[in-house]
C-alpha cells in the first residue's frame, strides 16, 4: 500500500457561510463535535435516541444493538415500524396538501404529486400487489422508468412487508433474468418502454426474454406500467396492466407491522467475483440512516426543493429519493431524462424553473456538463441553491471550483458524500455548517460512523499515508447479509485478516493534517465507471461466454469524463484478427457486452492479443494491463512474465 501514496496536495478551505452556519441543523464544528462526543460516551444511547426521534414506531424497541451474532448485527431488534407509514401516514395530518414529487418527464412535461394522492397511490397499488398473493417476505422485482411509479412500487412493496430488489433499467435481460432468480421473485413489475433523451427502451420485450432465457419459475405475474402508446409485442396470461391491477382497488391499505430487523430490500452490486452480491438492508436501521442524514448532511429544511439526480435503480435513488426525502416530509424533483437532452442546461433550467435549493448529482455529470456548456449555468437563474452535493466517486478539484463557484454561486456549501450500497446511507461527508470544505476531500466522518484508515495487520496508518478504510463499529443502516449467501457476507466485509472485527469497505484512502479523509479508490477489482460499480470479472465472464473468444482480461483507466473507462484484452479461439477483422469482432463484441450486462458495460477500448501477459504460475498480470491501457512507460519488474513479447502486441493493438 505504500506505492498507492496520494500525490493530490489541496489546501484551499472553504468554511460554510455564517447565515449558512447560523440556521444549520448542526451548527459550528462544536456542534459536529459534541454530537461526535455523544456517540463516544455513549454509543448505543446515542442511535438508540435519535432512532426515537426521527422515526415513527408502531411498538417501541427496548434494546438498540446486538452484536451476539457478530458480524450479523441487529439493530432495534424488538421494534416495530413499517417505513411506508413513516414515508406517507404520518405526514397526512400537517402536510397531506405539500407536494411530496414535482415529477419532470423526458419532455418536459409536469406532474405534481402531494403527500395524499402518492399515499392514495402507494395504497391502490399495494392492495394490487396483494391481489396478486403477494406477501410479506415474498420478492418483487421492478425494473422500471426512473419516475413516480417506480417509487409508488418501491413503497407499495414496503407497505405489504414484500422484499423489492429494483433493477436499474438500464441492464440487459441477462442480468435481469440472473437478479430474478437468485431472489426467486414472485411478480415482476415492468412498463412497457422507458423514454429517456428522446429514446425508448423496451423493458416489456427485454423482460420477456429474461423470462425466456430459463430459471423464472418463480415468477407468477408481470405487472406492465404503460409509459408509451406502443403496445408490447407480446401479451400472456402472465402479464397484467398497472392500470387495470389498480382498477378498483381501495384507497386505504393498513400497514404490515414489521420487525426492526425484517429485510426492507435488495439491491444488487458488483463485487470482485462474476456473481452480482445481493445486498440486504434491514427496515428498522436502513431507515433510520436515511433520515438522519437527510437532517445532518442535506441540513433538510421544511421549505427545500430537494433534487437528487440518481436513479431508483441505484443505491442513491432508494436512500435519498424513495425513503430519505419522503421519510422526512420533504418536496423532491424526480427527473426521467438525462441531463444532455435536449441540450446541457437541462439541470439548470430545471433547477431554476422548480426553485430548486438542495441539488444533489454526481461528478461524472459534472464534468460532462463542464465540457458541453462550462457557461450554461449563468444563463440561469440559480439563486434559489442553498446546498450542493456529489456521490459515487472521487470529485477532482477542478470539477469542484466549478460546481462552486458557477453553480453554487461561492455561497452554497458541497457535501461530497462517500458511502455505498453496503453502507444504506451516507458515512463520510461534511456537514455543511460544520466542516469547512476541501476540494476533493469527503471530509470528516458522520458522528457516530467509525472509520478508520488501517494497513495490512489492521493498524491505523499516519496521516499522509495511503491504507484501507474500514469501519471499526456497527452503524444502523449497514448491510445485513448477502442474499442467500451469508459466508460469502463475512468473508467480503468481515475478513479474518482482522479477526472479523472490521468493515472492509474495499476503498483505499489516506488522511491529510487535519484529518480530513481524501478517498483514493478501489482495492478490489471493480471498476467505477461514471460513478457506477462494475465488476472486471463480471465483463470478463460476459466476454468468455462468447463463442469466439478463448480468453478475457479486463481493466479500467483514467477516463476525464467517466472517471475509469473499461479496457478488454481478449485472445480468441482462432488467430488474432487484424485490420477490419480485427473491428468487425470488436463490434461485435461490445453490443455483446451490452447484451449480456447492459450498455454501461461496454468496452471503451479492446485490445486482441496471441496471449496474455501471465507469470509462471499463469495469473494474468493485471498491473502491466493497467499500464499498457494507460500507455505508461511499464516500470514495474516483468522477470517473473512468462512471455515478455506480448507486451508489445497489446501495447499497439488498440481498437
Ligand atoms: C465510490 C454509491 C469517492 C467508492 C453511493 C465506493 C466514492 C463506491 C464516493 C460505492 C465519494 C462513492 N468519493 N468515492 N464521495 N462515493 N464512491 O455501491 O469507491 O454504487 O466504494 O454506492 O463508489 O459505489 P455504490
Amino acid at each position: 500500500m505504500g506505492t498507492i501514496d496520494s500525490v493530490l496536495k489541496e489546501n484551499r478551505l472553504f468554511p460554510p457561510t455564517d447565515d449558512f452556519r447560523v440556521k444549520a441543523n448542526v451548527s459550528g464544528m462544536d456542534g459536529y463535535n459534541a454530537l461526535c462526543d455523544k456517540a463516544n460516551a455513549d454509543y448505543a444511547g446515542f442511535w438508540g435516541e435519535l432512532a426515537r426521534e426521527l422515526v415513527s414506531w408502531k411498538t417501541p424497541f427496548t434494546k438498540v444493538l446486538n452484536e451476539d451474532n457478530a458480524p450479523f448485527f441487529k439493530w432495534f431488534e424488538d421494534g416495530v415500524l413499517n417505513v411506508s407509514y413513516n414515508c406517507l401516514d404520518r405526514h397526512l395530518d400537517a402536510r397531506g396538501d405539500k407536494t411530496a414529487i414535482i415529477f419532470e418527464a423526458d419532455d418536459g412535461a409536469v406532474t405534481n404529486v402531494t403527500y395524499r394522492d402518492l399515499y392514495t397511490r402507494v395504497c391502490q397499488f399495494a392492495n394490487g400487489l396483494k391481489s396478486l398473493g403477494v406477501q410479506k417476505g415474498d420478492r418483487v422485482v421492478i425494473y422500471m422508468p426512473h419516475g413516480v411509479e417506480a417509487v409508488t412500487a418501491m413503497q407499495a412493496c414496503a407497505r405489504i412487508g414484500a422484499i423489492h430488489s429494483v433493477v436499474f433499467g438500464g441492464f440487459s435481460a441477462g442480468a435481469l433474468r440472473d437478479r430474478i432468480q437468485d431472489a426467486a421473485a414472485k411478480v415482476v413489475i415492468t412498463a412497457n418502454e422507458t423514454v429517456r433523451g428522446g429514446k425508448t427502451t423496451p423493458l416489456k420485450a427485454i423482460t420477456d426474454e429474461a423470462m425466456s432465457l430459463g430459471g423464472c419459475d418463480s415468477v407468477q405475474k408481470i405487472v406492465v406500467f404503460q409509459r408509451t402508446q406502443n403496445a408490447p409485442e407480446k401479451w400472456d396470461a402472465l402479464n397484467i396492466w398497472w392500470h387495470d391491477l389498480i382498477q378498483g382497488q381501495a384507497s386505504e391499505c393498513e400497514p404490515e407491522w414489521m420487525s426492526a430487523e425484517d429485510p426492507l430490500f435488495i439491491l444488487y452490486t458488483s463485487g470482485s467475483t462474476g456473481k452480482p452480491k445481493g445486498i440486504q438492508h434491514s427496515t428498522g436501521g436502513y431507515f433510520l440512516g436515511t433520515q438522519v442524514t437527510m437532517k445532518w448532511v442535506f441540513d433538510y429544511k421544511e421549505n427545500d426543493v430537494y433534487w437528487c439526480t440518481a436513479d431508483v435503480g441505484w443505491i442513491t435513488g432508494h436512500s435519498y429519493i424513495a425513503y430519505g426525502p419522503l421519510g422526512i416530509g420533504a418536496t423532491q424533483v424526480v427527473f426521467e431524462g438525462v441531463p444532455t437532452y435536449p441540450d446541457a442546461s437541462r439541470f439548470w433550467s430545471m433547477i431554476e424553473k422548480h426553485k430548486v435549493t438542495t441539488f444533489y448529482t454526481a461528478p461524472t455529470a459534472i464534468r460532462s456538463l463542464i465540457k458541453l456548456g462550462g457557461d450554461l449555468p449563468k444563463k440561469h437563474d440559480l439563486s434559489s441553491l442553498r446546498l450542493l452535493g456529489t456521490v459515487g466517486e472521487p470529485i477532482n478539484p477542478e470539477a469542484w471550483m466549478w460546481y462552486y463557484e458557477v453553480v453554487g454561486g461561492s455561497r452554497c456549501p458541497i457535501v461530497d458524500t462517500w458511502w455505498q450500497t453496503e453502507t444504506g446511507a451516507n458515512m463520510i461527508a461534511p456537514l455543511p455548517g460544520a466542516a469547512p470544505t476541501k476540494p476533493g476531500s469527503c471530509t470528516l466522518p458522520l458522528p457516530g460512523i467509525m472509520a478508520d484508515i488501517v494497513d495490512e495487520s489492521g493498524a491505523p496508518v499516519e496521516a499522509g499515508k495511503g491504507g484501507f478504510l474500514v469501519i471499526s463499529k456497527p452503524w444502523p443502516s449497514m448491510v445485513r447479509t448477502i442474499w442467500g449467501d451469508p459466508d460469502r457476507f463475512k468473508k467480503t466485509y468481515f475478513p479474518e485478516d482482522y479477526n472479523g472485527k472490521l468493515y472492509l469497505a474495499g476503498d483505499s484512502a489516506h488522511r491529510d493534517e487535519n484529518g480530513y479523509i481524501w478517498i483514493m479508490g478501489r482495492i478490489d477489482d471493480v471498476l467505477n465507471v461514471s460513478g457506477h460499480r462494475l465488476g472486471t470479472m463480471e465483463i470478463e465472464s460476459a466476454l468468455v461466454a462468447n463463442p469466439l473468444v478463448a480468453e478475457a482480461a479486463v481493466v479500467g483507466k483514467p477516463h476525464d469524463i467517466k472517471g475509469e473507462s473499461v479496457v478488454a484484452y481478449v485472445v480468441l479461439k482462432n488467430a488474432r484478427p487484424e485490420g477490419d477483422d480485427a473491428k468487425r469482432i470488436a463490434k461485435e463484441l461490445r453490443e455483446w457486452v451490452a447484451h449480456e450486462i447492459g450498455k454501461i458495460a461496454q468496452p471503451d477500448e479492446i485490445r486482441f492479443g496471441d496471449n496474455l501477459p501471465k507469470t509462471r504460475s499463469g495469473k494474468i498480470m493485471r498491473r502491466l494491463l493497467r499500464d499498457i491501457a494507460k500507455g505508461a512507460e511499464i516500470t514495474a519488474d516483468t522477470s517473473t512474465l512468462e512471455n515478455p513479447a506480448i507486451l508489445d502486441q497489446l501495447r499497439q493493438s488498440a481498437i
